[in-house]
């Protein structure tokens, strides 16, 4: 058993007092969502089941998708790809796949899960991009361990990426960047791209700005970005 089959998350279909997203994911929005336990049933079927496309075509994911402004961006834009996001909250969740849907995209789905456990969700070779936007920074020194980025981790999505595929990871936490690189360099991946102010680097301008990264350029804080390559 991994390190994060261990971590908790509420069943949806338990919940004493479903809220209108929990009732919108298991009702308007369940053809385009998935909560945790009918999300496990697709698991190296994404393509062929639910999106009914060929194997060979791309599947992205986005982990932490919040209120879904690169969602339904990327998905938009991307029209020959298809764009899984995960969450754990369910009013971004709805928030997303409703912009998506919104848009026009057909392209898109969204999971209710706990992004530590992608083993669950999807097989080896399953994923092509992995994109983590802003994930919660824990700063504590304590609080560390359940940082997203962890060696194990990156192993998982090593395992489950497509060779060749790209890992995008943005963040407003310097100290988080920190032990993101560490992680990373002694991953199995490639560094592609590091940049400690990706606002005034080569690469803003190919940079969609998401709802979080767009609170913090407000605050006047530098964005560091990573882009890594599934070897
Ligand atoms: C700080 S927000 C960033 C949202 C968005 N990516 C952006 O840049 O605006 C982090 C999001 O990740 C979600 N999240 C945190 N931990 C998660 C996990 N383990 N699995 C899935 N989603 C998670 C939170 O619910 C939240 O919506």
């Amino acid at each position: 058993m991994s390190r994060g089959a261990h971590i908790h998350f509420s069943k949806t279909r338990d919940l004493p007092k479903p809220s209108a997203y929990v009732q919108a994911l298991l009702g308007e929005f369940s053809h385009w969502a998935f909560d945790e336990e009918r999300a496990k049933d697709f698991k190296d079927q994404w393509r062929s089941k639910v999106f009914e496309k060929p194997e060979f075509t791309p599947l992205d994911l986005e982990i932490g998708t919040g209120n879904g402004f690169h969602f339904a961006h990327y998905a938009q834009k991307h029209p020959d790809r298809l764009l899984m996001g995960i969450e754990l909250k369910y009013k971004p969740l709805i928030q997303s796949i409703r912009r998506a849907r919104r848009a026009g995209c057909e392209n898109a789905r969204m999971v209710r899960y706990n992004a530590a456990l992608l083993a669950d969700l999807f097989a080896p070779g399953e994923l092509d991009r992995v994109m983590v936007h802003f994930p919660d920074p824990w700063e504590k020194l304590r609080q560390q361990k359940h940082r997203l980025i962890q060696p194990e981790f990156m192993r998982l999505c090593h395992q489950l990426q497509r060779p060749g595929s790209q890992f995008e990871f943005k963040t407003d936490s310097a100290d988080y960047f920190a032990w993101a690189k560490e992680v990373f360099s002694s991953s199995p991946y490639e560094i592609l791209a590091l940049s400690e102010d990706l606002h005034h680097s080569a690469y803003a301008e190919s940079n969609f700005i998401t709802h979080f990264e767009r609170i913090f350029l407000r605050q006047g804080l530098p964005i560091h970005y990573a882009l890594l390559r599934r070897p």
